[in-house]
């Protein structure tokens, strides 16, 4: 049975390549609506979105990422930020600074940004989310002017793609799915996915690799996680509770 929503979400790639065509008010209207339709834990809507338009903060931006060029160059980029800066106007005397209320806005803004890129793909622009924006939180906090109780999750670049890269294979759903209880990690499942993924990375147009996914994983836990992540929560009002 065909369904055309399934089928766009299953042709997800990031696009990290676009040209210069702007994206018209029409259509940012269109993703930012799809994208503030998402559900919202206990309806608390603890989300701001900061879009960039200023070409040197854009500029500033791009460093404070790690080098990322296409967070100056896409035609937009939006900041997707935990927000209970405006809960504190109407409500000054409630219980601010919980860990619950970051795994909260978390949520909230990534089933967000998804509801985002995903309207956006439906309208054939294409995007890349930038955790790298947790890079120099605090330095981005002061750069968009982040009051206390906003902090920035991730951005998002989005724009019409100049390139068209293969999707990248997935763990195969039984591997993420479990029945009932937590089942241990089938080992031949994932010997295939390591295959699948190095055949990936060794044909695909862009970046070619020889290595597997576990690879990639093994790589990326031998280095610290932002370590400082937690300092800068407690800068912007985060977790100053428990
Ligand atoms: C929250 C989040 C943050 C990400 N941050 C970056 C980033 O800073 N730079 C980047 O190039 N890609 C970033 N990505 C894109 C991932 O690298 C990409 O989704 C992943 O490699 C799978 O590739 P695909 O999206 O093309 O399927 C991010 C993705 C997510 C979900």
């Amino acid at each position: 049975m065909q369904n055309t929503v399934v089928d766009l979400m299953k042709s997800h790639r990031s696009i990290r390549k676009f040209t210069a065509k702007p994206l018209s008010r029409e259509i940012q209207e269109k993703i930012l609506t799809a994208a503030i339709s998402a559900s919202s834990s206990s309806f608390v809507q603890c989300v701001s979105i900061i879009r960039v338009v200023n070409k040197d903060k854009r500029e500033k931006l791009v460093t404070l990422t790690g080098n990322q060029p296409y967070v100056g160059n896409a035609a937009e980029f939006w900041v997707f930020c935990i927000d209970y800066a405006r809960h504190q106007k109407i409500v000054p005397k409630g219980c601010y600074g919980y860990t619950e209320q970051v795994i909260l806005g978390a949520v909230d803004a990534g089933i967000m940004g998804q509801n985002a890129l995903l309207a956006a793909e439906s309208l054939s622009l294409g995007g890349v989310f930038i955790g790298g924006i947790r890079n120099n939180p605090l330095e981005v906090c002061k750069l968009l002017e982040l009051p206390c109780q906003v902090f920035p999750l991730m951005g998002l670049c989005l724009g019409y793609p100049e390139e068209s890269p293969e999707c990248k294979p997935r763990l195969p759903v039984d591997i993420f799915v479990h029945e009932d209880r937590y089942q241990s990690l089938d080992r031949d499942a994932l010997d295939q996915y390591d295959q699948q993924v190095r055949e990936y990375y060794k044909n695909r147009t862009n970046n070619k690799k020889d290595n597997s996914w576990s690879d990639d994983i093994e790589a990326k836990l031998a280095k610290e996680a932002r370590p400082f992540m937690q300092n800068a929560l407690k800068e912007q009002g985060f977790m100053t509770v428990i």
